[in-house]
């Protein structure tokens, strides 16, 4: 294949990857988007294929045939409550295989560059080496946490903050040792300390992250994993890799940026670790809240029936009991009783940016009855009934009313300030971020418990 179609090929999937990432930012699009990214990633399959590989290709296809038969299963299987840790364990490949190419680049003795072009080729190599080990690590222990493998609390270790500086220092120093013991065709002992630094970094950062932090750590490990591929890129020479890495890399900072904005936290002081802790006020735990008061789902149909104004606000629950199509078939028999139904979708419900959304537009819920929280927060003081499905801290008032809670600042869908609360769950247990909350006690909230989709069964039923 001559170099000007592979340049032509690699600007098309380029403009394809570009295409998708403009899709998929909106729910209508999205299905189109998705198709786009899967061609252009045929595309540059077939074409680095093609141009960039001379030996070996039948090992080259019996790699793609396992590599493409292990993530087709895994894809198959998946539950769609496993797909944050799915998206996590993914990260991790990506990383690992900057780190396994660095490596190879670095030993490959057909490589010849002098002076200058060495010294930044090595520096390549470092860098994608670096980034590809923290994404690796980081994104190990945040499979674990997300599976429930490694507890939500963060590790704090004492000086946690000095450490991470000094891990910093270190791979700087050993860094410019690596640059000089290269240029003379040494270099393997810094870049493996280095690779052991980096490995350490990430697991100590993400481990001292908490619970409902989580979410930005997927996304910032996304934005790594990116960087890693375009480090990566230039090591190899590789345009398409360098602006694919770069699409991934920014795309998922903007997504980190918007999680944080969604959680009121500052985007450093999350990756410097330690919110979401649990060692916080549990917002009056252990009783002091007072009764709570349980309603059973023939009352549940008689509230909904009579009110004007009914949000729906889905959660993890509702993923987790796949009650979606169940909220659909209720939404549509109270929208033929004349009820207004809307839906309030937080930033960060569920366990993986846009779950709600995908799980509503699965059940064809229609995309103008569901809003985003900064949409309709301010309108619960009109809303006759609010249904919390599965959902527990993104409606928990201590994140506005207790200071010391590990969900301080977050800001969450008012529903308490509607004329009555209805919560969908299953016991009294807590959410992801491990905090008690006070909504459940309030005298105008009544507890549905009880798997969310046999309580919509029932509920439906009654309608
Ligand atoms: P959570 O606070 O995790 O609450 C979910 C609730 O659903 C639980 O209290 C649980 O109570 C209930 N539940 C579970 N299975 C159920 C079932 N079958 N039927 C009925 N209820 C069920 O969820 P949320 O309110 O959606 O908040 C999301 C949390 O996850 C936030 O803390 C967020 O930071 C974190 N997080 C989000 C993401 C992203 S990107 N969205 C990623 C990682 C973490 P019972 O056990 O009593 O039923």
């Amino acid at each position: 294949m001559t170099s000007g179609i592979v340049t032509a090929a690699y600007i098309g999937a380029t403009i394809l990857f570009i295409l998708a990432l403009g899709g998929l930012s909106n729910q209508e699009t999205a299905r189109r988007g998705n198709l786009y990214g899967i061609i252009g990633m045929a595309l540059a399959l077939l074409v680095a294929m093609s141009a960039a590989v001379t030996a070996n290709f039948t090992l080259l296809l019996v790699a793609l045939a396992v590599g493409g038969a292990v993530g087709l299963v895994l894809a198959r299987r998946v539950q769609m409550t496993q797909m944050p840790e799915l998206v996590a364990i993914l990260h991790s490949l990506v990383g690992l295989a900057a780190v396994l190419v660095g490596f190879a680049n670095f030993m490959d003795p057909n490589i010849h560059h002098q002076g200058v072009e060495l010294t930044i080729h090595h520096i390549e190599t470092y860098l994608g080496i670096l980034i590809g080990a923290v994404t690796f690590s980081g994104s190990v222990i945040a499979f674990g946490k997300l599976s429930g493998k490694i507890g939500g609390k963060p590790m704090l270790l004492p000086a946690r903050h000095w450490l991470n500086l000094s891990l910093l220092i270190a791979a700087i120093v050993v860094g410019a040792l690596f640059v000089e013991e290269s240029a003379e065709g040494a270099g393997m002992t810094p870049l493996l300390i280095m690779t052991g630094i980096a490995l350490l970094f990430g697991i100590h950062m993400v481990m001292a992250i908490g619970g409902a932090d989580m979410p930005v750590v997927v996304s910032m490990l996304n934005s790594y994993s990116g960087w890693a591929a375009s480090a990566t890129g230039f090591m190899l020479s590789n345009d398409l890799l360098i602006v694919t890495g770069a699409l991934v890399g920014s795309s998922g900072a903007i997504l980190s940026y918007i999680m944080c904005r969604a959680m009121n936290r500052k985007f450093l002081a999350v990756i410097a670790g330690g919110f979401g802790t649990s060692g916080g006020s549990v917002a009056g735990g252990e009783g002091e809240q007072g009764e709570v008061v349980a309603i059973e789902p023939l009352e549940v149909a008689e509230l909904l029936a009579d009110a004007k104004e009914v949000m729906i606000i889905p959660g993890y629950g509702m993923a987790v009991a796949q009650a979606q199509h169940m909220v659909y078939e209720i939404t549509k028999t109270l929208k033929d009783k004349g009820v207004n139904v809307r839906f309030g979708i937080h930033p960060v419900a569920g366990r993986m940016p846009g779950h709600m959304n995908v799980l509503l537009a699965e059940a064809k819920v229609p995309y103008d009855i569901v809003f985003e929280m900064d949409e309709i927060n301010d309108d619960f003081p009109e809303v006759d009934v609010s249904v919390v499905i599965g959902a527990n801290d993104i409606v928990n008032p201590s994140a506005q009313e207790e200071p010391d809670s590990p969900i301080a600042g977050m800001p969450v869908l008012e529903v308490w300030k509607g004329n009555i609360t209805i919560v969908l769950k299953r016991s009294m247990a807590t959410g992801y971020a491990g905090v008690q909350n006070p909504l459940f006690f309030k005298d105008n909230t009544r507890m549905l418990f009880g798997d969310a989709h046999d309580t919509l069964s029932a509920v439906h039923q009654a309608l």
